[in-house]
């Protein structure tokens, strides 16, 4: 039989086995995925500490229930995580799921990605299928990941033992020195890239009914891919080629980042004009066509929106290419906190306040509501910005005990009390968490600014965007 062949009957019989490389927002619902669909899944987890704790049960991921860890980590004994990286042998598929940030210089940090492929090359056995599901610039998967693996296998002892067996029956003194082999794409591996879709707090749609969109290099890739995914994904989407699935993910979200951006663009305006933008919206809503509604807010926040259009520009570059439209939307949205923050202080003026030592108090730092997940969120900014001019911050999060800031400044979220709310010069509404209270906020606060629309009916002590 051939290694495809071997693997497909795996799959067939459930025998295989699914490392997940990576156990975040991301990566540990696929791994629960997996393991409740009953296949064995090993999770690659550089982090000791969130090893140690999915391995005793505990969970520590919004989307995934309590419950349903411990199901599969203590009962049905189908999930487990590890740092130990040479035990990737044991697994017939590696599925990535590792950050992709940008370093100081706004550029890729394609580090996780590279240091992944290393551990992959070293460590994975023959027949082992590898997707990359980390949002990322269009030819990773072919450009940089092949050859890093193929490079690096040439350090894996079970790559090496694969020396033919024509040199191995030679007589010693006529032996060639071992050359270091390598494992083959399309014959030792196969790589695809499926870029994940997890929309972090939707009630709806979860990793397992998400329709999920795969790019293999080869059709052996192609065919394997979707019998691994099927297990844990009900709707499989194949398109040509990694790059074409890269490019699908990065056009979703800066579909995403375009329109938010105009419609932050566009409030702006209609805040200088007079004009109510939450109803203009509303209104543009009855058409039954051609308009899907976005709204405004503070900025955009979390690990893709605002990240990928960077990924864009890094590629287009390499082919001379000018993104004036994406660069645009990214620009507005770079400014948005700063616009807050002149809202925020305009509104303390009209109070015959300065922002220089008021008590400023922020509602909600995740980047979107009812989720744990503070990363790029546009709160942090105007916290900043108005600490730097003197203001007194404070905020409250019912998901984020604690935060460090862009600029390192540490809070820790405060009671929301009436006596927290009287005592503050402004209260800032900066994200739609379900579990405010409005009318409460309303009642008790002095000054509100309110970046989300959660208080529908105004008045004199209310600000909206
Ligand atoms: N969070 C989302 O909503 C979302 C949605 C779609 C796509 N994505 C993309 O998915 C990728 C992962 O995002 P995330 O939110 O899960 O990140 P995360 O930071 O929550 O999780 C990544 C995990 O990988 C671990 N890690 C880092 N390097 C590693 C390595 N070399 N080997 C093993 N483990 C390693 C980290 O310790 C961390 O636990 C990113 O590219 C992101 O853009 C995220």
């Amino acid at each position: 039989m051939t290694n495809k062949e071997t693997l497909l009957s795996k799959i067939a019989k459930n025998d295989e086995v699914i490392g997940i490389i990576g156990l975040g927002y991301v990566g540990l619902p696929l791994a629960v995925n997996f393991a409740e669909a009953g296949v064995k899944t090993i999770g690659f987890e550089k982090s000791k500490e969130k090893a140690d704790l999915i391995n005793s049960g505990t969970n520590y991921i919004g989307d995934i229930r309590d419950a349903v860890l411990r199901e599969v980590v203590v009962n049905k004994l189908t999930l487990e995580a590890t740092t130990d990286f040479t035990r990737m042998k044991e697994c017939d598929a590696l599925l990535i799921c590792v950050p992709t940030p940008l370093d100081k210089f706004r550029k890729p940090d394609m580090s996780y990605i590279e240091s992944a492929c290393i551990d992959i090359g070293k460590n994975m056995k023959s027949a082992t299928f590898i997707s990359l599901e980390s949002t990322t610039y269009p030819t990773t998967t072919e450009d940089l990941m092949l050859p890093l693996i193929e490079e690096y296998s040439k350090q894996n002892p079970l790559a090496n033992s694969q020396q033919p067996i024509t040199n191995r029956q030679q007589p010693a003194a006529n032996r060639q020195p071992p050359t270091a082999n390598s494992f083959k794409h399309d014959k030792d591996f196969w790589l695809a890239y499926s870029p994940e879709r997890v929309d972090p707090g939707n009630k709806d749609y979860h990793t397992r009914n998400t329709p999920k969109v795969m790019g293999a290099m080869t059709k052996n890739g192609m065919e394997i891919g979707e019998a691994i995914y099927n297990k844990a994904i009900d709707n499989i989407y194949k398109v040509s080629s990694p790059r074409v699935a890269e490019m699908v993910k990065i056009l979703e979200n800066t579909y995403r980042l375009v329109n938010i951006s105009l419609i932050n663009e566009m409030a702006l305006l209609a805040g200088k004009m007079d004009i109510n933008i939450w109803e203009v919206i509303e209104a543009a809503k009855t058409k039954p066509f051609g308009f899907q509604a976005f709204y405004p807010g503070p900025g955009i926040g979390g690990h893709c929106i605002p990240l990928d259009p960077f990924y864009l520009e890094h590629i287009a570059k390499k082919y001379d290419f000018d993104l004036s439209m994406i660069n645009a939307a990214g620009h507005i949205n770079m400014r948005m906190p700063h616009y807050m923050y002149i809202k925020m202080s305009r509104a303390l003026n009209l109070d015959k306040k300065a922002v220089n030592g008021s008590n400023i108090l922020f509602l909600g730092v995740a980047y979107k509501p009812n989720i744990n997940d503070a990363r790029e969120s546009p709160a942090l900014e105007i916290m900043d910005i108005t600490a730097h001019k003197g203001g007194i911050v404070t905020y409250h999060d019912p998901y984020i005990s604690n935060v460090k800031t862009n600029k390192a400044r540490f809070f820790e979220s405060v009671e929301l009390t009436k006596e927290t709310l009287a005592s503050a010069d402004c209260v800032v509404l900066t994200t739609n968490h379900k579990d405010f209270d409005v009318k409460f906020i309303k009642q008790h606060s002095k000054l509100i600014v309110d970046m989300r629309n959660m208080i529908e009916e105004g008045g004199a002590n209310v600000m909206k965007l």
